[in-house]
């Protein structure tokens, strides 16, 4: 039985994830800040500020899966803040990394998380591909510096997937809920324009793109992972008001709301292109949820 270690394993995604991981028979362990007692998996600790980290967490794991990062749209971009998110994602990497050489353990790959803010806050029509170059606005620089620390991992011999996610849609909390909210009081609109692109995948996908990037030794380097079904925010909120059986309120809630509001945090939600999901599909991965209105009717 393979061990995998899951850092931020107790967030939106390595809640399903570990139990998805488990049920196909893979022993998991979860590296947190505290000592959770009721998550149903052996929990390590680490303190990734003052860089100490249970050495066993890094002798179990055949493989780590690296999802820690402070959330992006919990609170304003402050420069505190904002020191939070990347330290969050590189510091926590820096660690891993400083462990592994220290310790000479050489697990057999290393996935880490990256968002589709990859290619930055920018509403076009452009298609991304992996290829493309990463974003100079703030959240381009996390994930650009977010897939750096892991490029170092991957430096050691370490076969390395990185996983630009889009939006994780899931029954349990994350953007989905805050985003349904209006709609299911009968007030949903558009956000700003309503023409910026929403990347978005099911929760289900993005564990099953998790397992295949665990169990498919040919991957390596940055894979999108969002659904292949490209839509605007406006189709997104119509859809959401539709699935719920809810009406939907025009017109849409202007953008200066929004930067009045939230800052500079605003441009996740105002702005956004489409990304290419073909490499993750010729890599052999089969959408379960394709298209929005399954992927909500499942969940909502
Ligand atoms: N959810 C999405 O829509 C989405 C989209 C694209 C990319 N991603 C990325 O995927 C990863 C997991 O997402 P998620 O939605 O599961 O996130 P989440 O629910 O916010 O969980 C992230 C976990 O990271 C740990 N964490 C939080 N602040 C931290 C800090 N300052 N230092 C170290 N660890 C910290 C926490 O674990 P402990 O409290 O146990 O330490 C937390 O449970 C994140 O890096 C996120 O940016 C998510």
């Amino acid at each position: 039985m393979k061990n995998i270690l899951i850092t931020g394993g107790t967030g939106l995604i390595g809640k399903q994830l570990s139990k998805k991981l488990q049920e196909k028979g893979y022993n998991v362990a979860l590296l947190s800040r505290r000592p959770v007692k009721d998550s149903g998996f052996r929990v390590y600790t680490w303190n990734p500020d003052s860089g100490v980290i249970d050495p066993e967490a890094i002798s179990m794991a055949d493989y780590i899966i690296h999802l820690a990062g402070a959330g992006l749209g919990d609170s304003r971009w402050t420069e505190k803040r904002k020191k939070e998110i990347l330290d969050s994602r590189i510091k926590t990497a820096g660690l891993i990394l400083d462990k592994l050489k220290e310790s000479g353990k050489r697990p057999e790959a290393f996935i880490s998380a990256s968002g589709s803010g990859y290619y930055g806050a920018i509403t076009s029509e452009t298609i991304h591909v992996e290829t493309d170059d990463p974003a100079a606005d703030f959240i381009g620089e996390v994930c650009r510096r977010w897939e750096e620390a892991a490029g170092k991992i991957e430096s050691l011999g370490i076969r390395t997937v990185i996983l630009r996610t889009g939006i994780v849609l899931s029954k349990s909390g994350g953007a989905l809920q805050r985003m349904a909210l209006p709609a299911k009081l009968g007030i949903g609109s558009p956000l700003g324009s309503g023409r910026q692109y929403v990347p978005w995948i099911h929760i289900d996908d993005l564990c099953g793109i998790y397992i295949k990037a665990i169990e498919d030794q040919s991957m390596t380097g940055a894979y999108n992972s969002a659904a292949p079904e490209h839509v605007s925010n406006s189709r997104f909120m119509v859809t959401v008001s539709k699935v719920m059986g809810r009406p939907f309120f025009f017109p849409a809630i202007p953008s200066f709301a929004f930067r009045i509001l939230f800052g500079e945090m605003s441009s996740i939600l105002l702005k956004g292109s489409r990304v290419s999901s073909e490499k993750i599909i010729s890599s052999g991965y089969s959408f379960k949820y394709p298209d929005l209105r399954s992927a909500l009717k499942s969940l909502l």
